[in-house]
């Protein structure tokens, strides 16, 4: 069976319910946050600015919370912000994303909807953990563990000054 819903920006979106054998939304507050299909098309909107996030946006409690004050319109994250070998979450047009760095100097952008149901990935430790049924990601976005079984859509990122931006 198929439902509608609404959201803030007045789109109709199908969700499939139990009805028709697909996994059920449950009553996290992870679901609440955009599909894969928002992910997707915010991730290829050019222009607006992006703000850090204080967590991940889905109430996950291992988000890096990162300080927001000076970023230039368009950055992501403080070069500084971002460790070697982790990660932190940001928010790219409103979407909640990840700026990870998995070698000195190298930064991957990557959404940070999670592709079994759409909970948010943070960072956890030198890799990226969604809290919602346990998959995990490499820092590149690659699937380590299930049960999601797609990686995470990435995005070039660039270093200007000691900001991270969208390349
Ligand atoms: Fe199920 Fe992420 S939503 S593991």
């Amino acid at each position: 069976m198929t439902t509608t819903r609404t959201d803030a920006t007045t789109r109709i979106d199908p969700v499939t319910t139990a009805d028709d054998g697909a996994p059920a939304p449950h009553a996290c507050a992870c679901h609440d946050g955009p599909s894969r299909r928002d992910v997707l098309a915010g991730l290829g909107a050019l222009g607006a600015a992006a703000t850090l996030a204080a967590c991940g946006g889905g109430g996950n409690p291992a988000a890096s919370p990162v300080a927001t004050e000076g970023l230039a319109a368009g950055a992501l994250a403080r070069v500084s912000d971002v460790p070697v070998g982790g990660a932190v979450s940001a928010r790219l047009d409103g979407t909640p994303v990840i700026v990870a760095q998995p070698e000195e100097g190298t930064f991957v952008g990557i959404s940070a909807i999670c592709t079994h149901q759409g909970c948010t990935v943070a960072p956890s430790g030198d890799g990226l953990a969604c809290p919602c049924h346990g998959s995990t990601f490499t820092l590149t976005g690659e699937v380590d563990q299930g049960p999601a079984t797609e990686d995470l859509p990435t995005f070039a990122l660039a270093v200007e000054g000691d900001q991270v931006v969208r390349a």
